[in-house]
């Protein structure tokens, strides 16, 4: 594995949510890779399954939401030599909390609802230190500050 293996590789996701009236893809077929040092953009009307795509990579699925097939091939540069399918991960074991937040972050939408007034934004970049370095509580506090500065 070398630096041209792409760091995620979506092949052939499909996820479906169960609904009382029956289920419903929402999801058929989706593939696509990101590289190195690339950007990628998930375009597509409302409703199409943007979001959904996304929530499946971070693990954070909505609870009637199954994923029917397809992988997620996770190539951690910080663990050459593995790939990593994110599907088959427990989405509460320690290795899915360790990429979600860890390796791979999100950002919200509609930020005015995604902010909390109870918690500041420092405190939640501060949180995401503590939990995936090897940092004390006032080192953590320094990275944060001059992270915003
Ligand atoms: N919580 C949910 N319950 C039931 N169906 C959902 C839910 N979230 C999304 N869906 C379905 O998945 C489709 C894709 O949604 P989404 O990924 O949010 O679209 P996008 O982000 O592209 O606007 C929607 O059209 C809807 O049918
Ligand atoms: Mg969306």
């Amino acid at each position: 594995m070398d630096r041209s293996t792409p760091l995620l590789r979506v092949h052939d996701l499909r996820i479906g949510f169960d609904l009382p009236e029956g289920r419903l893809v929402a999801v058929d077929g989706v593939s696509f890779q990101i590289r190195r040092g690339s950007t990628v953009a998930l375009v597509g009307e409302s409703g199409s399954g943007k979001s959904v795509v996304s929530q499946a990579i971070m693990g954070l699925l909505p609870r009637p939401a199954k994923i029917l097939g397809g992988s997620i091939l996770f190539a951690d540069p910080e663990k050459p030599g593995t790939i990593t399918d994110i599907v088959r991960l427990p989405v509460d074991g320690r290795e899915m909390r360790n990429v979600r937040g860890g390796r791979i972050s999100i950002i919200f939408q509609e930020p005015m609802t995604s902010l909390s007034p109870l918690h500041t934004v420092g405190n939640q970049i501060r949180e995401a230190l503590e939990l995936h370095r090897d940092v004390s509580a006032r080192e953590a506090t320094e990275l944060t500050r001059d992270m915003l500065a």
